[in-house]
């Protein structure tokens, strides 16, 4: 039955749903034990970070830091939005994270790498040994001529090589922008040319799901693309897997490539004094999709960052230097960066680096690494906690090991997975932290204070201290608590974390993160700034907020952040196609998936060869990833009459839901066309429930 509404009614509609809909969830409090040992007890800390007491609140976290020199201003807005932390201050992030650990934790592990393979030993490496490592691949890289402000790209798989050449970056103040190791060659190399870099550091191989990658032919893609787009790549630096042994079919450039291990022997026990950096020196870029196809960096600063990861680690993650600490993501995205490098290693924890998937070669795997190491803190993202709950329900139970804490990251969860996380993963003794945050904000905006706050499943929680959410309205009018209805969620005031600034695009940023909502650009007053997020979400009458996914064209894949419109460049690389629309389809364990829809040339005949051309297209532009769930080739796009392809439509037909009023658009008869296509001659437009709001707002912002 076509329901007929107008696209704005059909907002507010879903907006009003929700609150009908949406159910309040029971608490669940941490327990006496967790809150007796833990960091952060005190709930006064939230009238210390209140907005009143903004920017010095901050200068806490700055004092978890050991500064060179201290800095004279907390917080310098004169060339807002572009914020600087702690000006005036000299600081070195490697410093920071091994040499002041030395003398209290020189033989206590920082690293626990645990291999795939599970007949393959751990190798600890202690604070000791990570400062003999990162001095001399540091020592290594000023040898190769790199200095403070240089970017140098990495390509690297979840191996200990990989902090260590982050924290060698560090020593000497040299950018790193690490693309995700599963990303492709192409896309290694778009990032290459964006950053300016003419290094490009990574392995031989890896482990993934039980076969050995020959990860060395990505970089040459990676050189060719950076070339082509106009960026010369003068030195490639392949770790190898297995030291002293290449494990990749393909060779070796000669001139261009050299094995860092070979180059090391040079620099056999050299020490690299850490350089004092000022405050906003930039630390690192890491790129992330948005609503075009351009790269965008975003980059952080070094003192502002580190002391908000710090922070964030100690008192949210609850990270104590004798806890084993386990964040089973990637060190290529954001959360790898502050939780599995910068925060912990901050804070002396021992943390577990795992190479592989979470399911290999079972989906006990997880559970008996946390017992054989005696993990107790541990951290994950929805689509693994839903992949081994398919998989392995009752696994966890099999295994002697006792977590106190537990993260979920990187999309929501829904109440019924935070519920076996909770009762099965956790055994019911483990706090839950729900941290929602972003690439762009360096650490966690929205959680529980888990010693503090008590949980409620499919809430992230409350904010984090210093962090001031408000949801506005599309018009810019707040939304009050507690009234169920959606909005943009926006952070009021700047915190340590925030990015600088996308790399070399000043405008892009204000443009991506401000301009909405504020309403003097010239203005020196952070409060005429508030950030942005990119989600939609809901504050309920306790003050906790519920995400509701993005509001921009960025499709969230298993917690990976893929932009619409660098998925349909993609798929416009096949000769075949004339237009491409890609559309998020809810997944049961990856959260979303892309579904694509494409049109051929005039003259080209639909085909399964097609086909398989855009998925290999979208595998060798972005990823493995980024390959769509069905490739649909359509007669026509739905359009309207100014041309636009209306994606809102297609995204309707993919998740089986009404599409609502199509009357207006130049071709309503290929809606229905499309449909059969998709869902066969049955209207089955039957799912349950309303279509959730990231997906029904989908392809709005255009
Ligand atoms: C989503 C990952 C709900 C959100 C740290 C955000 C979440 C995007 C949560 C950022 C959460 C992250 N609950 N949604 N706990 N955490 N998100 O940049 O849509 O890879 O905007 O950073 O992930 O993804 P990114």
């Amino acid at each position: 039955m076509a329901k007929t509404m107008k696209p704005t009614e059909q907002t507010e509609v879903s907006e009003a749903q929700i609150a009908v809909h949406w159910k309040e969830e029971a608490y669940y409090q941490p327990s006496e034990q967790f809150k007796a040992q833990a960091n952060m007890r005190n709930s006064q800390v939230f009238a210390r970070f209140g907005l009143d007491e903004f920017p010095d609140c901050f200068r806490e976290y700055a004092d978890m830091l050991t500064w060179f020199e201290p800095y004279r201003t907390v917080l310098d807005t004169s060339d807002a939005p572009f914020w600087k932390w702690f000006v005036g201050g000299k600081i070195n992030a490697s410093y920071n994270c091994v040499d002041r650990h030395l003398t209290k934790y020189g033989s206590k592990a920082a690293f626990i790498f645990v291999p795939e393979p599970e007949a393959e030993r751990d190798v600890v490496i202690t604070y000791r040994e990570l400062y003999d490592r990162v001095n001399e691949v540091a020592a290594l890289l000023r040898g190769l001529g790199l200095k403070a402000g240089d970017r140098v790209t990495f390509h690297m798989p979840m191996v200990p090589e990989l902090p260590i050449t982050m924290l060698a970056c560090a020593r000497l103040g040299i950018i790193h922008s690490q693309v995700f190791g599963g990303f492709s060659g192409q896309a290694c190399g778009s990032r290459m040319q964006d950053s300016g870099s003419r290094f490009l550091i990574t392995m031989d191989s890896y482990w993934r799901n039980g076969t050995l990658v020959d990860h060395k032919a990505n970089a040459d893609i990676a050189v060719k693309t950076a070339k082509e787009l106009g960026q010369d790549v003068d030195k490639v630096l392949v770790w190898q897997r297995y030291p002293g042994k290449y494990s990749a079919k393909t060779p070796m450039v000669s001139g261009r490539d050299s094995f860092v291990n070979d180059l090391l022997k040079d620099y056999k026990g050299k020490n690299v004094d850490p350089v004092p950096l000022p405050s906003e020196a930039p630390l690192f870029l890491m790129y992330s999709s948005g609503t075009t196809g351009k790269p965008k960096g975003a980059q952080h600063g070094i003192a502002g960052y580190l002391s908000y990861v710090t922070a964030t680690s100690k008192w949210i993650l609850d990270i104590h230097p004798e806890d084993i600490y386990w964040c089973m993501a990637d060190i290529g995205w954001i959360t790898g960066h502050s939780y599995i490098v910068y925060g912990p290693l901050a804070n002396a924890a021992t943390s577990v680096l795992y190479e592989g998937v979470p399911t290999f070669p079972d989906a006990g795997r997880p559970w008996r690494i946390a017992e054989r190491l005696g993990v107790n803190i541990f951290h994950t993202a929805p689509t693994a906690i839903r992949m081994l709950r398919k998989l392995g329900p009752q696994e966890p139970r099999k295994y002697k090991y006792h977590f106190k804490s537990m993260t979920t990251v990187g999309e929501p969860i829904e109440p019924e997975a935070w519920r076996w996380y909770y009762d099965e993963v956790g055994k019911q003794e483990a706090v839950i932290t729900d941290t929602w945050w972003m690439t762009e904000t360096g650490g966690f905006l929205g959680t529980t204070m888990p010693a503090i706050h008590a949980m409620k499943p499919g809430s992230c929680g409350p904010a984090a201290p210093g962090i001031h959410p408000v949801i506005y309205d599309e018009t810019g009018v707040e939304v009050p608590k507690g009234s169920g209805k959606a909005g943009n969620i926006c952070i009021r005031n700047p915190w340590p974390g925030i990015m600088q600034t996308i790399w070399g695009d000043r405008d892009r940023y204000i443009k991506t993160y401000f301009a909405k909502y504020n309403k003097n650009p010239r203005s020196k007053d952070w409060r005429d700034w508030p950030f942005l997020c990119g989600d939609g979400a809901v504050q309920a009458a306790d003050g906790y907020y519920r995400i509701l996914g993005r509001i921009d064209d960025v499709i969230n894949v298993a917690g990976h952040r893929l932009g619409t419109k660098e998925i349909e460049s993609a798929c416009l690389t096949v000769p075949e196609i004339a237009e491409a629309a890609v559309v998020p389809v809810q997944d049961e364990v990856k959260g979303r998936v892309p579904e694509v829809y494409v049109a051929l040339k005039p003259g080209v005949p639909p085909s399964q060869a097609v086909i398989d051309r855009v998925i290999k297209a979208n595998e060798e532009v972005i990823g493995k990833i980024a390959r769509p769930k069905h490739v649909y080739i359509v007669p026509d796009m739905p359009k309207t009459r100014s041309g636009k392809i209306m994606r809102r439509v297609l995204a309707a037909i993919s998740n089986r839901r009404d599409v609502g009023d199509v009357t207006t658009l130049a071709n309503p008869d290929v809606v229905e066309q499309i449909r059969i296509m998709v869902q066969g001659k049955e209207n089955t437009t039957t799912a349950q429930g309303e279509l959730p709001e990231d997906i029904a707002k989908y392809g709005q912002v255009e």
